[in-house]
């Protein structure tokens, strides 16, 4: 199964990638964490992505495209994927059907902006693996430590509230067109993230059944 999970920032995407994974043992793919970790390495792409990142922008399509082409080139996505925050952009969904790849659904992951503050204000997530908490909602077994590595938990830089606002502007601008394009070509299932995380993850399982 090819999916899609659309969904603003902090909608849960990459927590619910998580269980989608588990459960289809299919990987998920993230343009934010392969970012990230090319920011952390310091790498040339790392390097051009780090100011679009915190400042709440996009990071250009020409450089995502080139990501994902190679990316889902790897022997672990043959027998499907999730994209986690991928397609982005009208322009990077077309580059998607342009490469060949059929998409079987794509998810949209509703939550109001004002739940959305909340959630990213409140994320915490692991400088050495990168795992994902949240204060109240997903908090870790010991405090500030990660369950999975003992690392540091750690605010993302650009979940301060002033780039939490810059994000949703450009996720409204740019990328909930894709709501329409998906719709448009009888893909579009669409899932209310508002319930606890499991219950949105049953929610969505039963979305993926039917
Ligand atoms: P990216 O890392 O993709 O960030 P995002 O889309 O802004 O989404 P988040 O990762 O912030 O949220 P999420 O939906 O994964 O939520 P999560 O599950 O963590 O991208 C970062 C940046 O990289 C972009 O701004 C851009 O610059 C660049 N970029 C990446 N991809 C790009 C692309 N394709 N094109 C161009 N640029 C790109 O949950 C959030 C919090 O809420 C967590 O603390 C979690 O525990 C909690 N939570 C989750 N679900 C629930 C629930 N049901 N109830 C209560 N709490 C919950
Ligand atoms: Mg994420």
């Amino acid at each position: 199964m090819n999916l899609i999970l659309l969904g603003a920032p902090g909608a849960g995407k990459g927590t619910q990638a998580e269980v989608i994974c588990d459960k289809l043992h299919i990987p998920a793919v993230s343009t934010g964490n392969i970012l990230r970790a090319a920011v952390k390495n310091g790498t040339e792409m790392g390097l051009k992505a780090k100011e679009f990142i915190e400042k709440g922008a996009l990071v250009p399509d020409s450089v995502i495209i080139g990501i994902i082409k190679e990316r889902l080139a790897e022997p672990d996505c043959a027998n499907g994927f999730i994209l986690d925050g991928v397609p982005r952009t009208v322009a990077q969904a077309e580059a998607l059907e342009q490469m060949g790849i059929t998409i079987d659904k794509v998810v949209d992951l509703e939550v109001a902006d004002e739940t959305i503050m909340h959630r990213l204000t409140g994320r915490r997530v692991c400088a050495a693996c990168g795992a994902s908490y949240h204060v109240e909602n997903k908090p870790s077994r010991v405090e500030g430590k990660c369950d999975r590595c003992g690392g540091d938990l750690v605010a993302r830089k650009d979940d301060q509230p002033e780039t939490v606002k810059d994000r949703l502007k450009t996720y409204h601008e740019l990328t909930e067109p894709l709501i329409e394009f998906y719709k448009e070509r009888g893909k579009l299932v669409v899932v209310e993230g508002h319930e606890s995380i499991a219950d949105t993850s049953e929610l969505l399982l039963k979305a993926l059944e039917a």
